[in-house]
């Protein structure tokens, strides 16, 4: 008698999990001559590289009996006033105490969704959105609701007029996620007189707000904006990570969520891995507490300035009429607005023919993604963090021919 081994009947939430666009144009952008304006990487070159091993080789033989052990389910106390120290470089004092430390804030993300939703609830999102957030809103089954945004970020009236027509409909709203500095995948930045407003009708709504910031002190110039969770540190759960101001190797991220979920947040993610790599944290704490971090950081704005200036450059140079694209002040990406009805995956099958990648809009918007009209068709992200200045301009320049070729 033959039946289907089990482990083929796999739970309703493994149909979710979709591959990473991001991820599935790696083997491509690693063949010779390929220009890849996909990967939102960090540039590493900046790092005080041997310092770092200096370091870790202390750290193993002069503190390897605790750094080597398991560790505390929040996070260890360097850790965690490691990233009070970044936070307050941002204008956002913490008290570390507050901290939860996790694997990456991409984990923190997973267990705030998985703490807060029920399948079936609505999540609202810019649209578009980060394709790894999607990735774990599918996999926690919650359904996702994209609110436009313009040039200062997610729109107010249009996140009003969601909440109230979702709820209408008899549907579960359960938080709001948004990015609001130097968003991915756009390159935009929620202005200083729409975060109030943001925080105000979510308060009004009892709608939590995941406040994704990654990026926030990659500003070209400098500049910070204050965080929503400074706003309404009541209602904000607000999400860290040192993936893009040290290195996403480490994997280390945080959350900082107001008092009733901190508990319950700390148990979740105990469950999920015991505790975030202690070696990781000590590193973090010895290079943030230990360096001059700011510094580094300051040098790496730097090349992210002048590269996104490049982009700029040659999109003004190359792009034929009709392409629109946002103008970052930090982080790491430029959205690109194709003229109506010109599709993405056409311009990338013809961009991968010129040797130059991209991620395509429909990525970052749930649902189908190859149906001329859906959201994104027509859009497409570029990424300048990583290549240099000349390979920004020459991948640019290919671009344009591949759009001008459809
Ligand atoms: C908006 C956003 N959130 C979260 C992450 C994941 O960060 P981490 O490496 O800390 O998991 C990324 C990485 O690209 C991101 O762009």
């Amino acid at each position: 008698m033959s039946s289907t081994p089990t482990f083929l009947h796999l739970a309703a939430r493994a149909a979710g999990y979709r591959p990473s666009p991001v991820r599935d144009f790696w083997e491509v952008s690693m063949q010779p001559g390929v220009i890849s304006l996909a990967g939102g990487n960090p540039d590493l070159t900046v790092l005080p590289l041997a310092g770092l091993g200096e370091a870790a080789s202390r750290i193993i033989t002069e503190r390897g009996l605790d750094a080597l052990q398991y560790g505390s389910g929040t996070g260890t106390g360097g850790a965690r006033d490691a990233v009070a120290r970044v936070m307050a470089a941002e204008g956002n004092p913490v008290d570390p105490e507050h901290v939860q430390i996790t694997a990456g804030s991409q984990m923190a993300l997973e267990l705030v969704v998985k703490l807060l939703c029920d399948p079936g609830d609505v999540i609202l999102a810019e649209g578009p959105t980060y394709v790894g957030a999607l990735g774990v809103f599918a996999g926690m089954q919650t359904d996702v609701a994209h609110v436009a945004m313009d040039s200062d970020g997610l729109i107010p009236e249009a996140l009003e007029e969601a909440i109230a027509r979702l709820r209408s409909e008899g549907r579960t709203v359960k938080a709001l996620y948004t990015i609001p500095n130097f968003h991915n995948p756009t390159g935009i930045t929620l202005s200083a007189e729409r975060r109030p407003r943001i925080v105000e009708i979510c308060s009004r709504a009892g709608l939590p707000i995941i406040e994704d910031n990654p990026y926030g002190l990659l500003g070209f110039d400098g500049a910070t904006l204050p965080s929503m969770h400074q706003l309404d540190p009541d209602n904000v759960i607000y999400l860290g990570s040192f993936s893009k101001i040290v290195a996403p190797g480490l994997r280390v991220g945080w959350a900082v969520a107001p008092e009733p979920l901190r508990r319950p947040l700390q148990l979740a993610s105990e469950a999920t891995t015991i505790c975030a790599s202690v070696l990781s944290q000590t590193l973090v704490e010895e290079y943030i507490l230990g360096h001059d971090w700011e510094a580094v950081l300051a040098k790496a704005r730097g090349l992210y300035r002048s590269r996104s200036a490049a982009v700029q450059e040659a999109l003004t140079e190359h792009m034929p009429a009709g392409v629109r694209w946002s103008e970052p002040r930090g982080g790491f990406f430029t959205w690109l607005d194709l003229p109506d009805g010109v599709s993405c995956h056409a311009v990338l099958d013809a961009a991968i023919d010129a040797k130059v990648v991209f991620v395509p809009g429909t990525a970052f918007y749930t649902g189908p993604d190859m149906d001329p009209g859906v959201p994104g068709f027509s859009q497409l992200r570029l990424a300048f963090s990583l290549e240099e200045e000349d390979t920004l301009r020459e991948g640019v320049r290919r671009l344009g021919e591949a759009i001008r070729g459809k």
